[in-house]
Protein backbone atom coordinates (compact mmCIF):
# COMPACT_ATOMS: atom_id res chain seq x y z
CA UNK A 1 0.00 0.00 0.00
CA UNK A 2 0.97 3.68 -0.59
CA UNK A 3 1.28 5.94 2.35
CA UNK A 4 -1.42 8.43 1.94
CA UNK A 5 0.54 11.87 1.64
CA UNK A 6 2.73 9.60 -1.55
CA UNK A 7 0.02 8.48 -3.34
CA UNK A 8 -1.83 12.13 -3.03
CA UNK A 9 1.42 13.60 -4.74
CA UNK A 10 1.32 11.04 -7.46
CA UNK A 11 -2.31 11.31 -8.13
CA UNK A 12 -1.71 15.24 -8.23
CA UNK A 13 1.12 14.33 -11.07
CA UNK A 14 -1.00 12.24 -13.10
CA UNK A 15 -3.72 15.44 -13.21
CA UNK A 16 -0.48 17.58 -13.76
CA UNK A 17 0.85 15.01 -16.82
CA UNK A 18 -2.72 15.22 -18.49
CA UNK A 19 -2.63 19.37 -18.07
CA UNK A 20 1.38 19.19 -19.52
CA UNK A 21 -0.54 16.99 -22.48
CA UNK A 22 -2.98 19.66 -23.11
CA UNK A 23 -0.73 22.26 -23.26
CA UNK A 24 1.46 20.38 -25.93
CA UNK A 25 -1.64 20.13 -27.92
CA UNK A 26 -2.63 23.87 -27.21
CA UNK A 27 1.42 24.73 -28.41
CA UNK A 28 0.75 22.14 -31.72
CA UNK A 29 -2.82 23.78 -32.82
CA UNK A 30 -0.65 27.21 -32.58
CA UNK A 31 1.75 25.39 -35.08
CA UNK A 32 -0.72 24.26 -37.18
CA UNK A 33 -1.99 28.05 -37.36
CA UNK A 34 0.96 29.70 -37.86
CA UNK A 35 1.82 26.84 -41.13
CA UNK A 36 4.40 25.01 -39.25
CA UNK A 37 2.86 21.29 -39.35
CA UNK A 38 6.22 19.60 -38.43
CA UNK A 39 6.44 21.64 -35.30
CA UNK A 40 3.01 20.70 -34.57
CA UNK A 41 3.52 17.20 -35.50
CA UNK A 42 6.97 17.43 -33.08
CA UNK A 43 3.89 18.85 -30.12
CA UNK A 44 1.75 16.57 -30.69
CA UNK A 45 4.36 13.46 -30.20
CA UNK A 46 4.85 15.11 -27.04
CA UNK A 47 1.41 15.55 -26.33
CA UNK A 48 1.14 11.43 -26.85
CA UNK A 49 4.57 11.21 -24.18
CA UNK A 50 2.46 13.15 -21.38
CA UNK A 51 -0.36 10.95 -21.72
CA UNK A 52 1.92 7.92 -21.29
CA UNK A 53 4.19 9.64 -18.27
CA UNK A 54 -0.01 9.81 -16.40
CA UNK A 55 -1.07 6.28 -17.24
CA UNK A 56 2.48 5.50 -16.26
CA UNK A 57 1.69 6.78 -13.31
CA UNK A 58 -2.13 6.44 -13.09
CA UNK A 59 -0.80 2.24 -13.22
CA UNK A 60 1.65 2.49 -10.44
CA UNK A 61 -0.69 4.18 -8.32
CA UNK A 62 -3.73 1.19 -8.76
CA UNK A 63 -1.02 -1.47 -8.60
CA UNK A 64 0.31 0.13 -5.44
CA UNK A 65 -4.04 -0.21 -3.97
CA UNK A 66 -4.29 3.65 -4.44
CA UNK A 67 -7.00 5.36 -5.71
CA UNK A 68 -6.80 7.78 -9.42
CA UNK A 69 -9.15 10.92 -8.34
CA UNK A 70 -9.07 13.23 -11.72
CA UNK A 71 -9.45 17.08 -11.37
CA UNK A 72 -10.55 19.92 -13.84
CA UNK A 73 -8.11 20.52 -16.19
CA UNK A 74 -7.45 24.25 -16.94
CA UNK A 75 -7.37 25.87 -20.05
CA UNK A 76 -4.12 26.08 -21.80
CA UNK A 77 -3.03 29.01 -23.38
CA UNK A 78 -4.18 30.45 -26.84
CA UNK A 79 -1.69 31.71 -28.30
CA UNK A 80 2.51 32.33 -27.94
CA UNK A 81 3.76 35.73 -29.45
CA UNK A 82 6.15 33.71 -31.46
CA UNK A 83 7.64 30.33 -32.08
CA UNK A 84 10.02 30.88 -30.30
CA UNK A 85 8.53 31.87 -27.19
CA UNK A 86 6.43 28.56 -27.52
CA UNK A 87 9.55 26.16 -26.76
CA UNK A 88 10.79 28.85 -24.54
CA UNK A 89 7.61 28.03 -22.34
CA UNK A 90 7.95 24.03 -22.62
CA UNK A 91 10.85 24.42 -21.08
CA UNK A 92 9.76 26.68 -18.37
CA UNK A 93 7.20 23.78 -17.85
CA UNK A 94 9.23 20.77 -18.04
CA UNK A 95 11.47 22.05 -15.35
CA UNK A 96 8.24 22.62 -13.58
CA UNK A 97 7.55 19.11 -13.82
CA UNK A 98 11.31 18.16 -13.15
CA UNK A 99 10.66 19.93 -9.82
CA UNK A 100 7.60 18.39 -8.92
CA UNK A 101 9.26 14.71 -9.50
CA UNK A 102 11.99 15.76 -7.69
CA UNK A 103 9.61 16.68 -4.80
CA UNK A 104 7.99 13.58 -4.77
CA UNK A 105 11.20 12.04 -4.96
CA UNK A 106 12.37 13.68 -1.71
CA UNK A 107 9.28 12.61 0.00
CA UNK A 108 9.31 8.85 -0.85
CA UNK A 109 12.57 8.84 0.51
CA UNK A 110 11.65 10.27 3.62
CA UNK A 111 8.98 7.90 3.72
CA UNK A 112 11.54 4.78 3.18
CA UNK A 113 9.32 3.94 -0.08
CA UNK A 114 11.99 2.17 -2.20
CA UNK A 115 9.36 0.84 -4.73
CA UNK A 116 8.29 4.85 -5.50
CA UNK A 117 11.80 5.57 -5.68
CA UNK A 118 12.68 2.65 -7.91
CA UNK A 119 9.39 3.86 -10.02
CA UNK A 120 10.34 7.52 -9.89
CA UNK A 121 13.91 6.87 -11.14
CA UNK A 122 12.87 6.64 -14.90
CA UNK A 123 10.74 9.94 -14.46
CA UNK A 124 14.12 11.40 -13.06
CA UNK A 125 16.08 10.17 -16.24
CA UNK A 126 13.01 11.47 -18.72
CA UNK A 127 13.28 14.33 -16.93
CA UNK A 128 16.67 15.03 -17.85
CA UNK A 129 15.85 14.07 -22.03
CA UNK A 130 12.71 16.66 -22.14
CA UNK A 131 14.64 19.58 -20.94
CA UNK A 132 17.37 18.77 -23.34
CA UNK A 133 15.11 17.93 -26.11
CA UNK A 134 13.57 21.16 -26.00
CA UNK A 135 16.65 23.25 -25.27
CA UNK A 136 18.14 21.62 -28.39
CA UNK A 137 15.26 23.04 -30.10
CA UNK A 138 15.46 26.64 -28.79
CA UNK A 139 19.09 26.92 -29.73
CA UNK A 140 18.59 25.70 -33.21
CA UNK A 141 15.93 28.24 -33.23
CA UNK A 142 18.53 30.91 -32.18
CA UNK A 143 20.88 29.84 -34.48
CA UNK A 144 18.51 29.98 -37.40
CA UNK A 145 17.61 33.42 -36.30
CA UNK A 146 14.23 33.34 -38.31
CA UNK A 147 15.89 32.56 -41.81
CA UNK A 148 12.73 30.94 -43.86
CA UNK A 149 14.80 28.07 -45.32
CA UNK A 150 16.33 27.24 -42.47
CA UNK A 151 13.29 27.51 -40.62
CA UNK A 152 11.30 25.51 -43.53
CA UNK A 153 14.02 22.42 -43.25
CA UNK A 154 14.01 22.55 -39.64
CA UNK A 155 9.97 21.66 -39.44
CA UNK A 156 10.02 19.70 -42.20
CA UNK A 157 12.76 17.28 -40.33
CA UNK A 158 10.34 17.82 -36.90
CA UNK A 159 7.32 15.99 -39.25
CA UNK A 160 9.47 12.70 -39.02
CA UNK A 161 9.21 12.48 -35.72
CA UNK A 162 6.97 9.49 -34.21
CA UNK A 163 5.67 8.08 -30.77
CA UNK A 164 7.87 5.18 -29.95
CA UNK A 165 6.01 3.85 -26.05
CA UNK A 166 9.24 2.77 -23.86
CA UNK A 167 9.28 -0.66 -23.58
CA UNK A 168 7.90 -2.07 -19.96
CA UNK A 169 10.06 -1.08 -17.07
CA UNK A 170 12.60 0.74 -18.91
FE1 LIG B 1 5.77 14.38 -18.42
FE2 LIG B 1 7.27 16.36 -20.23
O1 LIG B 1 7.06 15.60 -18.57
Amino acid sequence: MLKKNIEKMIVDQVNFEIYSAYIYLAMAAYCDDNDYPGFANWLKIQWEEEIFHAMKMYSYVVERGGKIVLNKIDAPPKSWKSLIAVFEHALEHEQLVTGRINKIMTAAIKEDDHATRSFLNWFVDEQVEEEANVDGIIKRLKMLNGSGHGLFMFDKELSTRTFVPPVKGA
